[in-house]
């Protein structure tokens, strides 16, 4: 070949090679196809009795006066509109007695909490302060009983306690000062117990299960709703997925719920990295990692199906987030952590992940609401803030009980060091007024991307929309400078016959709203 013509060859293919890196991200989404409700119960919380959560979080006292429930951190997550907050834990569920927990405040029999160093807990929050909390978000309650470290008697007397119309247990709750029943929509038999929940093998909890859960019995007019702990998505997947076989197999006719947790951990576990100091190989693997969670669902999914074809039973991911090394000079054992603009990213693929699996997925918990691990509010005194990962549930709050629309995406990669994740992440829905909302990712914390969106099966004529970002991939929120990672208007986003173009900066979680 000439050597003109090799030239004009490579310059070709150099031509190419820009033009596929320029190339805009495609976006369908089929505006009237859609079937499933995205559960407005995905967008949950956990507020496990750890750490700062509860005490100084959600329940607090000044030297001199009662303690009492935070108007500040009620009135910002009613704004998020939490579904759901689960609680007493986690692992703390598994040592909690609830009579510790109910009665006259200067009764109450403290305890020192073996799992967080045996720091004590007074109980002067319990089940009636916990039922307050929640009717004062506007949440459902699920309260997860304890099973590893407790028996059969003391989980369904706790049961009929809240819920049953008349009887002993009834009259005791209303000498309490709650004549009326409880609405408690969602229980746990149990948490994490192929671990801190007893240890257990599959078979064994399986069968334990199922003890606890035939004693759960229809109270009054409530049926309880009955949860099961699904396997350890953290750990090994193959065991996991064993784990959730053998209760789908063993125990799918007794539960209503399967509660699956995974954690994104960027290191190894004794050295998960700093929540703020990190870099960009750092913030490749979290994506990396967050992506796995995705395979996850699909795969517990294909198991479901098969023992589950009608898909009755919720796969429920009751722990997810961002763990990281403690805030340096806090005490290790209550997981308080700093969040930024890589744990928002995070948290939109997250939510995206959920949505696309609505059919199957239709509760998840972030861990957790407030000063604990990937919290939305961090406290100090009688002071708080709220993060980056607030943002993004303020953001995507529009897909709660909306109609998932079926989506599809090609997107090209995001690559770090010779491996690679879709840049760009995007879920849609629409809502009860035939807004149509999109909800975009882009993972990519060096450069934008533009999104081509096509809409089809709807005419649209106006988008506005909303997007967190910042400079850097470390940026947070502090007590000195609450605002530094908040949300914006988003003006990028041009319509033209049914194609909306969108250009997302580098990390940006954007949402956008189309009438
Ligand atoms: O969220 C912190 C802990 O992580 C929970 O107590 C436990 O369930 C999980 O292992």
């Amino acid at each position: 070949m000439p050597r003109s013509a090799k030239l004009a060859l490579v310059l070709l293919l150099l031509v190419a090679v820009h033009a596929a890196a320029q190339a805009p991200v495609r976006v369908v989404v089929n505006a009237d196809l859609g079937t499933t409700t995205i559960s407005r119960h995905i967008y949950g919380q956990f507020g496990e009795d750890l750490g700062r959560l509860i005490y100084d979080g959600f329940w607090t006292k000044t030297d001199s006066g009662p303690w009492h429930l935070r108007d500040d951190v009620i009135e910002s997550l009613r704004r998020i509109r939490v579904p759901n907050l689960r609680w007493p834990g986690g692992c703390f569920s598994e040592y909690y007695h609830w009579r510790d927990g109910i009665g006259p405040v200067r009764d109450r029999r403290p305890m020192a909490v073996v799992i967080r160093g045996g720091v004590v807990e007074d109980n002067s929050f319990g089940t009636h302060e916990y039922l307050e909390l929640v009717q004062r978000l506007g949440a459902d309650a699920f309260i997860v009983g304890n099973v590893g470290g407790g028996a059969v008697e003391e989980m369904t007397e706790w049961w009929q306690y809240l819920t049953a119309p008349a009887g002993p247990l009834a009259d005791e709750r209303a000498r309490n000062g709650h004549p009326a029943p409880f609405t408690v929509p969602f229980w746990g038999v149990g948490n994490e117990n192929w671990g801190c929940g007893g240890d257990m093998s599959a078979q064994t909890y399986a069968a334990v299960y199922r003890r606890y859960a035939e004693f759960l019995r229809t109270s009054g007019n409530t049926r309880a709703f009955r949860i099961a702990a699904g396997g350890n998505g953290t750990g090994e997947e193959a065991e996991a997925l064993d784990w959730m076989e053998t209760m789908m197999r063993e125990a799918g006719p007794a539960m209503d719920g399967l509660d699956l947790h995974y954690y994104t951990v960027v290191g190894p576990w004794a050295h998960k990295g700093s929540a703020t100091d990190f870099g960009e190989r750092e913030w490749f693997t979290a994506m990396q990692r967050t992506e796995r969670m995705d395979t996850l669902i699909a795969r517990s999914s294909t198991i479901m199906d098969r023992y589950d074809p009608q898909k009755r039973v919720w796969l429920i991911i009751g722990e997810w987030g961002m763990w990281h090394d403690p805030e340096p000079g806090t005490n290790p054992r209550f997981y308080q952590q700093q969040n930024t603009m890589r744990d928002a990213v995070v948290a939109g693929l997250h939510l995206n992940i959920f949505n696309s699996h609505a059919d199957r997925v239709r509760m998840a918990n972030l861990a957790q609401a407030v000063n604990v691990l990937q919290s939305v509010i961090l406290t100090h005194g009688d002071t708080m803030i709220v993060t980056p990962t607030y943002w993004v549930f303020d953001l995507y709050k529009v897909h709660q009980d909306a109609t998932l629309l079926p989506l599809d995406i090609k997107s090209d990669a995001y690559t770090f060091d010779g491996q690679s994740v879709p840049a760009v992440s995007a879920s849609a829905s629409k809502d009860r007024d035939g807004r149509i909302h999109i909800s975009l990712v882009n993972l990519d914390p060096n450069r934008g991307r533009t999104v081509r969106v096509e809409i089809r099966g709807q005419q649209v004529s106006s988008v506005s929309g909303r997007i967190l970002t910042a400079a850097t991939m470390q940026a947070h929120n502090t007590f000195d400078q609450p605002d530094a990672v908040q949300l914006v208007d988003f003006r990028e986003g041009r319509l033209s016959r049914g194609i909306l173009t969108l250009d997302l900066p580098s990390k940006s979680v954007v949402v956008v709203e189309l009438r």
